[in-house]
């Protein structure tokens, strides 16, 4: 480990996508790369933190110098996450999966046999907002994400309070930005006390900026 501001600490980072199964070969998933969660935890490294990175399946390999641990559902992540704490600061990047099918097949669905299948679904657990109301042992900050297609500091503002985290890094994914999946990035990190417009750079420097800024508020920086 470098040494750094963030030297002594423990970070959680969460990133990528969830899968859902449907059957054993069918899954429901969606279109994040986990490329800011693994610049994220790169960055946090960087500064020192020992960071606990906890990925779905992602299309970017995780950084090197993390502990990795490769879940594929959003209950293995809430429990890959809940067996990290004690953490200084924990950082939700990933996009898990809203709902889990709840009828899910256990052998391969097949073709032609009593018409179309008809998906039940259940709520996955919320993980950020679990990891924010924690009675005991919270971490010091807990940073969420918004990915909007529109009002995206708005949507932002009632989330921070929705799920009860201090920080929550908001951008806009809309097809026509290419932010999903592509190399850059344009966040607003809106706070309790406001919100600062970051002009779009790579993600990794999003990454190292937001670090810098965890490590201001944590008292290290
Ligand atoms: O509610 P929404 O999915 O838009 O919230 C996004 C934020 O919440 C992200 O930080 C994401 O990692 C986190 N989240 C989570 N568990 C869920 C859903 C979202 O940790 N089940």
């Amino acid at each position: 480990l470098g040494d750094g501001p963030l030297t002594g600490r423990h970070a959680i980072v969460t990133s990528g996508p969830t899968h859902e199964p449907i059957d054993p070969v069918r899954y429901i998933a969606n279109r994040s790369s986990g490329a800011q969660g693994a610049a994220i935890a790169a960055a946090l490294r960087d500064l020192g933190a020992r960071v606990t990175f906890v990925t779905g399946p992602a299309a970017v390999p995780p950084p090197e110098g993390v502990a990795v641990t490769r879940v594929e559902t959003a209950r293995e992540m809430a429990e890959a996450v809940a067996a990290a704490h004690p953490a200084d600061v924990a950082v939700f990047a990933a996009a898990v999966a809203d709902w889990r099918v709840e009828n899910a097949a256990a052998e391969k669905m097949k073709k032609g046999t009593g018409g179309l299948p008809v998906l039940a679904f259940a709520e996955n657990p919320d993980i950020l907002a679990d990891v924010a109301k924690m009675s005991e042992g919270r971490p010091a900050l807990v940073v969420g994400f918004a990915a909007e297609t529109e009002d995206v500091v708005a949507h932002a503002r009632a989330k921070l309070d929705r799920k009860g985290c201090d920080w929550i890094v908001a951008n806009d994914v809309s097809p026509e930005t290419g932010i999903m999946g592509g190399a850059e990035n344009a966040v607003h990190l809106v706070t309790a006390t406001g919100v600062e417009d970051w002009p779009r750079m790579a993600k990794g420097e999003v990454a190292r900026r937001l670090a810098s800024r965890i490590a201001a508020e944590l008292g290290t920086g």
